[in-house]
């Protein structure tokens, strides 16, 4: 049990609420850039090849000062040395943090329990670029001899998500003579769309599971094994008696596992051989640049996962060794506990301006929101202040034709991130770079509008009748970080990775929740277990309450007309 002050009631605190509840009462930014002609350049910092421009945030020299005298009362750069030493910071469930570890370079040592774990993590590593280059070179065959032209992720939460995305991401970058696919969803429609034109000889399926036992993956991978040996029975090939014997051969050949767990892999049929492993101190949302990336270095290669792996150590380093007033994750977890917790914002949203970066939102949110979704401190006690945002976004443009006019015109404060690139990927260019450069002239135009607003002045002077004044008025001052880097390259994706990892890591910190656990996803699970036997044999199950009850009981109805 800790001694420290209630966070609420620290002096820091405090300061920080009388702060905007005076000089920040009513902040204004085309002000704030009237009175600093340098505001731009002082509040822009780099990590590695990310410039990181906030100077479109509702504060002052003044509020990020006091914010950081908040990160240090918390100690803040205390948890993070401790992050990085291996100590056991996630406390309920007594384990090091060490998604770090799993980029460090290879001379690097890091222990857990007198153990050097970067030793482990390049063994892995090792092994799967030995695996990713023999699918790449079609020398990992199938079961019938033919090539392996299809690879199937299924896995889910942190074993799907940061694959899924990161394959998108670097999509230029992939063998396209390969076919990438990604099965998460229990929704059996989620699988069958996804192998129903493979050809089962090709495929490859990559069963990702920290623990081995999650229902969904689990479930899925029984299928897909069923799905496999069912068209090797009928398919004609003249395996059919080893398919019969139990099909050990054809799994062995098909199927590769992710995981923590030995024990269950090598229950479920898959050979130990062809399991890639990692550790109980990655955690699920923390992990795909451990063995969970598989798929994504046979689609990348290698050399490029590697690439990407040193992009995420250039904003860890950073992370650790940067002075707190250019530490971006430092600054980013602060502006964030600024309008969390001092402006009543409930969400955050993530706005990339990359076709590429289509599933990086959803990525983050199981990033935020499974670690910073907590309402008791690190040591039980319920919490008195709000924690993690909402986080939400889609691809820039495609947002602004949708949802931006709220965050223009209505009622809520919604900081926002803008990511962007100055080129496209090598692919398009000579093509599609006008159209490029259309794209990030909507990117700084969005920003610009969401900071300066439109005054009534204005709009009257372009000629608006006086009734509509109103209505085509901006207030301005909608705050928004612009994040800019030259291409989004693998070793940019994993800085981007790093730099959202350690924002989420610098507010956990400040709110004093473990943000390394997820305990609320476990009620859902056992009640679902529970149940089941009632939607398959109708039975009673006891304590169901009555509403639930009810629309079971209808769901019965409705599946038999
Ligand atoms: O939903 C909770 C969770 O434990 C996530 O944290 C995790 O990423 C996901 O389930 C998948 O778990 P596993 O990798 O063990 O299948």
């Amino acid at each position: 049990m800790t001694d420290s002050p209630r966070l609420t009631r620290r002096p820091e605190w405090t300061a920080l609420e009388d702060h905007r509840g005076g000089p920040l009462l009513h902040p204004d930014l085309r002000a704030f850039f009237e009175q600093d002609p340098g505001r731009a350049e002082r509040y822009t910092v780099r990590a590695g090849d990310l410039l990181i421009d906030y100077s479109k945030h509702l504060i002052t020299d003044e509020t990020l000062a006091l914010l950081q005298e908040l990160a240090a009362a918390t100690d803040v750069f205390g948890l993070r040395d401790a992050m990085f030493r291996g100590e056991r910071i996630n406390v309920t469930e007594r384990r090091a943090v060490l998604h770090t570890a799993l980029r460090a370079s290879r001379d690097a040592v890091i222990e857990v329990d007198g153990e050097n774990v970067v030793a482990k993590v390049h063994s892995v590593l090792d092994k799967m670029a030995v695996f990713a280059d023999r699918v790449r070179s079609g020398e990992w065959t199938g079961h019938t001899g033919k090539r392996i032209r299809n690879v199937v992720t299924i896995g889910i939460g942190g074993s799907d998500l940061g694959p899924a995305m990161a394959y998108e991401a670097l999509r230029p970058y992939t063998a396209h003579e390969l076919t990438f696919r990604f099965v998460s969803n229990v929704d059996g429609a989620d699988l069958h769309e996804a192998v129903r034109d493979l050809d089962p000889a090709e495929t490859l399926f990559v069963v990702a599971s920290k623990t081995f036992t999650t229902i969904e993956t689990i479930t899925n991978a029984t299928s897909a094994r069923s799905w496999l040996l069912a068209e090797f029975a009928d398919g004609g090939t003249s395996r059919s008696s080893e398919v019969e014997s139990g099909g050990e051969k054809a799994v062995a050949r098909h199927f590769v596992a992710l995981s923590t767990n030995a024990g269950k892999v090598t229950e479920f049929g898959i050979d130990p051989d062809n399991m890639f492993e990692f550790w109980d101190w990655v955690g699920g949302r923390y992990s795909y640049d451990s063995a969970i990336g598989l798929s994504l270095m046979i689609a990348i290669g290698p050399d490029r996962f590697r690439e990407m792996l040193d992009g995420f150590r250039l904003v860890d380093e950073h992370f650790k060794n940067a002075p707190a007033e250019a530490n971006a994750p430092l600054l980013l977890g602060l502006l964030g506990v600024w309008y969390n917790n001092f402006f009543d914002a409930q969400t955050h949203a993530v706005l990339p301006y990359s076709h590429y970066l289509s599933k990086f939102t959803a990525y983050l949110q199981q990033l935020d929101m499974e670690s910073d979704g907590k309402s008791v401190d690190r040591d039980g006690h319920p919490v008195e202040w709000q924690t993690g945002p909402v986080v939400w976004g889609t691809p820039g443009t495609n947002g602004q034709h949708a949802y931006y006019q709220l965050i223009h015109q209505g009622t809520k404060l919604i900081p926002a991130d803008f990511i962007g690139f100055a080129r496209p990927v090598d692919e398009l260019s000579g093509g599609l770079e006008a159209q490029h450069d259309l794209l990030m002239a909507n990117f700084f135009a969005q920003t610009q509008a969401l900071a300066f607003g439109k005054t009534p002045d204005e709009v009257r002077a372009e000629g608006v009748p006086d009734e509509l004044v109103p209505h085509k008025t901006f207030k301005g001052n909608r705050p928004t970080t612009t994040i800019l880097a030259t291409e989004l390259t693998p070793s940019v994706l994993g800085q981007l990775i790093a730099l959202y990892e350690h924002k989420v890591f610098v507010q956990g910190a400040i709110w004093n929740i473990d943000s390394f656990d997820q305990w609320g996803v476990e009620l859902g699970k056992v009640l679902a277990k529970r149940v089941e036997p009632a939607l398959t044999q109708g039975a009673e199950v006891p304590g169901l309450d009555p509403s639930t009850t009810a629309l079971v009981a209808a769901y019965r109805t409705l599946r038999k007309k």
